[in-house]
């Protein structure tokens, strides 16, 4: 159950016309040329092995940067492997192509690496949905819940919580708390906090009241009307799509779930609730397979994302290029708010080792 205060209900009117505002001065993504991308391509590889960097780059992010990580050594992953991979590398620097939390969750964890991203401006409107001042404010009226946060969060707001989560880990996190008898604190993602708290069953469950704009967007009369045009085809989701879209999908997970479900599954068509980004990694793995991506907006409508996120598409070859070129667009996290931040991640990092190894 969602519970908020008056205050807060008007707080997040003014996060939500803040997020808008910001979503209208993104621009398009824009398209390029074949030679001008294996010209900036080669120049990055190049940049790369001089600088003893690693470029590593979300599923969501365009699929020349993410052809790029894999030609040049680096990796692509969702939020979670990302993370993990940073503390395993022995490049000096991490270049991240994804958006601003995955930049300041690779500084928090390797506070001696340098970390550059292609545009600082890449944010996302879960992290924009959550201040850390009216957060913490909101964890001190619960003192006896368990915090938990979303990767997709400011490093504040890291700070102040037990545990991070990405949404790879977050129902098993959430189940290992309940079971013993604790009350949880989620933010700031309502549709994935209202997904776990229907699948764990836990109670006394407060969930702050963000959404991914992207997610948000997929719509279920219009999803419905695409399973009778594919009958035969899975519907596959992501956590962050309001409950309706997932009531009716045939399988909910992360980026990394989804894709391995696709792999997996005997379905030889699916209808995808997910950025559309994640395309380029699931038609690698499963050639054989169609993939459709599931509608946003209805017949006819425009839309603000159309399953594409604005600030996964603000990294490009252009900016990436520029950043390695420059050593510019640093993400540098306070010494003290990486300490304070590094013990709810690495808390999410050893529960994740402790399911591999057991
Ligand atoms: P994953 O953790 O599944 O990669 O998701 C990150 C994200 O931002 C989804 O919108
Ligand atoms: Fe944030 Fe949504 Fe973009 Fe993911 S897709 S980075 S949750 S706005």
């Amino acid at each position: 159950m969602t519970i908020l205060n008056k205050n807060l209900e008007s707080e997040f009117a003014a996060e939500r016309t803040f997020v808008k505002e910001f979503l209208d001065k993104v621009p398009a993504r824009n398209a390029i040329s074949k030679e001008k991308a294996e010209d900036l391509k080669a120049r990055i590889k190049a940049l790369l092995l001089e600088r003893n960097a690693v470029l590593v780059a979300h599923y969501y992010t365009d699929a020349l940067l993410q052809s790029l990580a894999e030609e040049s050594g680096g990796f692509v992953a969702d939020s979670l492997e990302m993370a993990r991979f940073g503390t395993q590398t022995s490049a000096e620097t991490i270049v991240v192509a994804g958006v601003k939390f995955m930049g300041e969750t690779a500084k928090i964890l390797n506070p001696e690496k340098t970390i550059l991203m292609p545009t600082l401006e890449a944010t996302c409107s879960l992290d924009l949905g959550c201040p850390a001042d009216s957060f913490s404010l909101f964890c001190d009226a619960h003192p006896d819940h368990e915090v938990v946060v979303y990767a997709n969060t400011s490093a504040e707001v890291k700070a102040r919580s037990d545990w991070v989560v990405t949404s790879a880990i977050a129902l098993d996190v959430v189940e290992h708390l309940t079971s013993q008898g604790k009350a949880v604190i989620w933010a700031p993602d309502k549709h994935l906090g209202n997904y776990i708290q229907k699948e764990t069953g836990a109670e006394n469950m407060l969930i702050w009241d963000g959404a991914c704009i992207v997610h948000e967007e997929f719509k279920t009369q219009a999803l419905e009307k695409m399973r009778h045009l594919y009958p035969q085809a899975a519907i596959l989701a992501h956590p962050e799509s309001p409950m309706a879209i997932l009531e009716i999908a045939d399988f909910v997970g992360s980026t990394t779930q989804i894709i391995k479900a696709a792999c997996e599954r005997p379905e030889s068509t699916f209808i995808v609730a997910t950025d559309a980004g994640i395309f380029y990694k699931m038609k690698q793995m499963a050639p054989e397979k169609e993939f459709i991506l599931a509608p946003t907006a209805g017949e006819g409508a425009t839309c603000r994302s159309c399953a594409q996120c604005p600030w996964m598409g603000m990294n490009t070859l252009e900016t990436l290029h520029n950043s390695l070129l420059n050593n510019s667009n640093e993400i540098l996290v306070d010494r003290m708010l990486c300490e304070k931040a590094m013990l709810p991640l690495q808390r999410m990092l050893d529960f994740r080792q402790s399911q591999i190894a057991g």
